[in-house]
């Protein structure tokens, strides 16, 4: 094989290489957990400690709940779902309502839950992140319940 004959082919390899090195934007890139974990701090502050009886600390309950199936359940539920019921959290008794978080993807929820298991929660078992394939079969499973069923949902979830 000549040079010649040799050059149209790797123009087209260099093509391609151009091409993977420079992707288009994605049309709606999936934010980051930490960007999407600023509309959680609202209530649960920024380090995830929480407000003593009224926002629950997102901590050691948290990994622990993140290391059991029903837990990690509970936990994307919480976010696509919310929550309306007494909880017990590190201890302490909580009876407040949190909406739905809404206008989420299932890489948003993944991303913040992420986030959460490794830059918010401090303490706990080891954190195993969650897929998105995780939380859209969750999400599948989960899509009749209201924040009521949810809340109802963490007596078995593994916290605290
Ligand atoms: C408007 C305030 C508010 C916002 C915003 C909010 N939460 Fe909550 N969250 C609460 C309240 C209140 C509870 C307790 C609900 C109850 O007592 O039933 C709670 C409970 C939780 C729990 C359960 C904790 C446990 O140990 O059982 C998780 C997990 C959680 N929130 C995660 C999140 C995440 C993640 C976000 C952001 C995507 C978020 N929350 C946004 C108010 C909020």
């Amino acid at each position: 094989m000549t040079a010649r004959a040799l050059f149209p082919a790797a123009a087209v390899l260099f093509g391609a290489l151009a091409v993977s090195v420079h992707p288009a934007p994605a049309a709606s890139p999936a934010p980051t957990g930490a960007a999407t974990f600023t509309r959680c701090a609202a209530c649960h502050t920024a380090t995830g400690k929480g407000v003593p009886g009224a926002y629950p600390p997102l901590g050691s309950d948290f990994r622990k709940m993140a290391a059991k199936p029903a837990g990690r359940r509970y936990l994307v539920l919480a976010v696509v779902k919310g929550l309306n019921g007494p909880l017990t959290v590190e201890g302490k008794p909580y009876r407040g309502v949190m909406p739905a978080q809404t206008g989420l993807d299932d890489a948003a929820v993944a991303g913040v839950l992420n986030h959460i298991g490794t830059a918010i929660a401090a303490s706990g078992p080891a954190f195993k992140a969650f897929t998105v394939a995780e939380v859209a079969a969750v999400k599948a499973g989960g899509a009749g319940m209201t924040s009521a069923d949810v809340a109802r949902l963490h007596a078995q979830a593994g916290g605290g």
